[in-house]
């Protein structure tokens, strides 16, 4: 099951939960509401599974790779920490599958407030193409994660604020309608 809640408004370290003492989770259900989609898999029985060849299948996800973030294998490890956790959104979907270590997505609901997804091993995410978000390590600062697409990768994050985007304002249109 997905685990997510409110975060607190503390400048304390990123890398912390930043649960509030009034801790409100958020629901799976929730999540879709504003097109974020969460599957649980079996990293380890991936293909036994099938459930990531029936994602790809069904979502168009024709690329993949791996990312492993941590000091040791990240070229521009801070740069990178840095970018990652400045709020942003992309022209395209963020999809991301958890195959060790742990981090933080955060994402905007739609009342623009931060919930905190908390992702680990078998965890797998898809953000929409023009949600605000961002992504931090915990305090184990080590994940590797499977990076999916359709097509030819763009990773490029565009910084809030991009109201005039295209793909900005197509989700926001998405939100009225609820179709993702
Ligand atoms: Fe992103």
């Amino acid at each position: 099951m997905v685990c997510a809640w409110y975060m607190d408004k503390s400048d304390a370290d990123q890398r912390e939960p930043h649960k509030p003492e009034n801790l409100q989770m958020v629901e799976l259900d929730f999540l879709k509401s504003f097109g974020v989609l969460y599957w649980k898999l079996d990293v380890d029985n991936l293909e036994g599974e099938g459930l990531l060849a029936k994602i790809r299948k069904d979502r168009g996800y024709t690329y993949e790779d791996t990312i492993s973030v941590s000091k040791e294998t990240l070229p521009n490890y801070e740069e990178k920490i840095k970018s990652f956790f400045t709020e942003h959104m992309h022209s395209d979907e963020e999809i991301r599958l958890i195959l060790e270590g742990t981090g933080y997505f955060d994402v905007r609901d739609k009342a623009d407030q931060w919930i905190r997804i908390e992702m680990a091993k078998g965890d797998m995410i898809t953000l929409p193409a023009g949600i605000y978000h961002r992504f931090t390590l915990d305090t184990k600062n080590y994940i590797k994660a499977m990076r999916l697409f359709v097509g030819e990768p763009v990773w490029t994050p565009i910084n809030r604020p991009a109201d005039e985007h295209p793909q900005r304002k197509g989700y926001v249109q998405s939100l009225e309608t609820g179709t993702w």
